[in-house]
């Protein structure tokens, strides 16, 4: 049995009882003395039967399990420590085999197992450089998407040219580690390259729009799982009809845009599942249950105009300390009900608000939030895939926003599955516990 550990490399698991025990957890994961046995849902205690007799949290545990292997090899071949089956007919783990999060265990197999997709949002150069990094990318992810390579600043540096380098590594990546990749953005207000806001002809921009769609959507052409075609074209706050957001798309191109991107990108690309993302939909309270119902609007028009759209994405950038439920989870079944799939395609939490800095309490509160809102969400068979944006701690974009930076300026936001060491937190378990509880695909 082979498997990717961290670092990259290949291990081998050689025993035949060994062997047998691996398949076992893949074909059975939910039997007893499976591999995946670290304890989650809940389960706030590893037991170790001889440890001084003393019960170790979760945290504790780790902290011991990768600080010193030799204590930890010679307490698991003397049984002591739970969760280490058939301690006598295995050779003695390793530190990094005794808790490890690869093949079975990792969340793309625990997701795949229920009938959904995890990856990851990441940036490229860091994948180009960091090779543990890349392998952890590839022991958890079966999808990835580039943060910020395919919006138009970064892939249209001047209007004659594109910058298909860097995406281009990706997905490279990707097909070595039999991975899907999907596109983020043909279309945000936020990323307008300079040249294009100097010109002042509308005919020429539309144009430009038009050419940008089909050139990007026919380089990829069958090759990826699914473009963010318009990504945050409603805006609540704004006074247009539809809540449409005034944006140098809308102003310069009217109200149609959303219909004629989303049209140019399927002449460009017959299979690529063409989406609609936006934020601000997450939670139960007024303020989001009204961008709800005017995304829903919208889509339900597309749908009634024939507008080739198949999946809505939810971004998923929840607050620490807020309600996630009922709303999210009626959101997502109005899409289901219209035959549309739903992506959760930025998944991560903000604890900006939480007042304790200390980080075990800091850490169980944003994998609470996870818990909630992935226990709203995911029940629904028409979520296909999960990502959050980005995978480590070390890479997340949230430190680099304004309002953290105002408001806590002295400590980083930990709101991803691994720290910044590339350790797993509590949030590793609470994803990989919720696509558990989902009814099997
Ligand atoms: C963010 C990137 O992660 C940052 O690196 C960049 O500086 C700004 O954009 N919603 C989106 C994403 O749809 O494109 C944003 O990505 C995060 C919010």
């Amino acid at each position: 049995m082979r498997w990717l550990t961290a670092k990259g490399t290949q291990r081998e698991n050689h025993t035949p009882q060994a062997q047998q025990l691996a398949l076992e957890k893949i074909e059975n994961p939910g039997s007893a003395g499976r591999g995946d046995d670290i304890p989650s849902a809940g389960t706030k205690m590893i037991y170790a039967k001889n440890w001084g007799q003393k019960v170790l949290s979760r945290r504790e545990f780790i902290a011991k399990g990768t600080g010193t292997a030799v204590t930890v090899a010679a307490a698991a071949s003397t049984g002591l420590l739970a969760g280490c089956a058939n301690s006598a007919a295995s050779p003695p783990p390793t530190v990094r085999s005794f808790h490890d999060l690869a093949g079975p265990r990792s969340l793309r197999a625990h997701a795949r197992r229920h009938g959904l997709i995890y990856g990851s949002a990441v940036v490229i150069p860091v994948v180009q450089r960091n090779a543990d990094f890349a392998s952890l990318l590839s022991e958890q992810c079966g999808i990835l998407v580039p943060s910020n390579e395919l919006k138009w600043v970064a892939l249209r540096p001047s209007r004659d040219a594109f910058n298909f380098g860097p995406p281009d590594f990706l997905y490279d990546f990707t097909q070595r580690n039999q991975m899907l990749m999907r596109g983020h953005t043909l279309c945000w207000h936020e990323s307008v390259p300079a040249w294009i806001r100097k010109i002042d002809n509308k005919d020429e921009i539309k144009q430009i729009f038009v050419d940008h769609i089909t050139t990007v959507c026919k380089h990829y052409a069958g090759k990826l799982h699914s473009w963010d075609v318009v990504n945050e074209a409603i805006d609540p706050n704004g006074k247009l009809p539809g809540g449409l957001r005034k944006s140098f798309w809308y102003e310069n191109l009217g109200p149609d845009y959303i219909d004629l991107a989303f049209h140019t990108a399927r002449a460009a690309d017959a299979n690529v599942k063409l989406t609609y993302n936006d934020y601000g939909v997450e939670v139960d309270n007024d303020g989001d249950a009204e961008k709800r119902r005017l995304i829903l609007e919208m889509v339900k028009g597309m749908k009634s105009r024939g507008v080739p759209i198949d999946a809505v994405g939810i971004q998923s950038h929840l607050n620490a300390g807020l309600k996630y439920g009922r709303g999210v989870a009626d959101y997502i079944e109005a899409f289901h009900q219209l035959g549309l799939e739903v992506f959760l395609t930025e998944l991560d939490v903000n604890d900006d608000e939480t007042v304790s800095s200390d980080l075990a309490e800091r850490d169980a509160i944003i994998a609470r939030t996870y818990t909630d809102f992935l226990t709203a969400a995911l029940p629904n068979p028409a979520v296909k895939i999960v990502l959050t944006w980005d995978l480590s701690d070390r890479f997340t974009w949230l430190n680099g926003i304004g309002s953290h930076r105002k408001k806590q300026p002295d400590r980083s936001q930990r709101p991803l599955p691994f720290d910044t060491d590339f350790k797993p937190k509590d949030c590793f378990y609470a994803l990989r516990d919720s696509f558990d509880r989902r009814k099997r695909a």
